[in-house]
């Protein structure tokens, strides 16, 4: 039970994921931290020999860098690549390469919300109720099958921070309980949706 995890900034879903692992309630091992963001504190989590980093400025084009991405993902021979906080839009032939064991969290209830800013924007709609989703990649932006969400209450007065913040608090539950069904084979990309209620 490999697991490769995306990242591009602080990495408190890579967190999650180490801990799970550290507490045996996730049997599995990271083989390899990647991003996009060479200074990206999430890759500070792991020791020095599982980081991968490189910026896409450094390359001719997209496809150029997901395809080094991918290479470096691919020497790693992961089960599962786990986007977590991974902010850059991946190639088709990217999404191709690893389809079906590609998962990324999201904090929004997809369908609703796909794309950046989802918590602002949940606030101006006034929605009730906001939440995460972990999804599998597909090459259409967050509209992947979803295999779980986990749902939290909009209080009156919260600003983006706050709602990002009880989003974040369930994200970390939510992800483990993927990867556990993950690394115990019974996820599959046509699974069906469940719901972890939040709080
Ligand atoms: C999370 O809210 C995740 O859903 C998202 O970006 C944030 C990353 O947080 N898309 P972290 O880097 O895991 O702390």
């Amino acid at each position: 039970n490999r697991i490769a995890v995306l990242v591009s900034g602080r990495g408190s879903n890579l967190q999650a994921i180490l801990d799970a692992i550290d507490g045996a309630t996730l049997p599995a091992r990271i083989v390899g931290v990647f991003s996009d963001k060479p200074a990206a504190a999430a890759l500070q989590r792991v020791e020095p020999a599982l980081r991968w980093s490189a910026s896409p400025k450094d390359y001719a084009s997209r496809e150029a860098f997901d395809a080094a991405l991918g290479d470096a993902i691919e020497a790693t021979q992961p089960d599962w690549i786990v986007c977590a906080g991974y902010l850059r839009i991946l190639c088709d032939a990217f999404v191709e390469r690893f389809r079906g064991r590609l998962l990324n969290i999201h904090p929004s209830l997809l369908p609703k919300y796909p794309g950046l800013r989802t918590h602002v924007r949940a606030i101006a709609d006034g929605e009730a109720e906001h939440g995460a989703s972990v999804h599998f990649v597909i090459p259409e932006l967050d509209a992947g099958t979803v295999v779980a969400q986990a749902r939290v209450p909009v209080h009156a007065g919260d600003d983006a921070d706050a709602l990002a913040a009880r989003v974040l608090e369930i994200e970390h539950p939510l992800l483990i309980a993927v990867l556990r069904l993950a690394v115990s084979g019974r996820l599959a990309e046509q699974g069906t949706t469940t719901t972890l209620d939040g709080h």
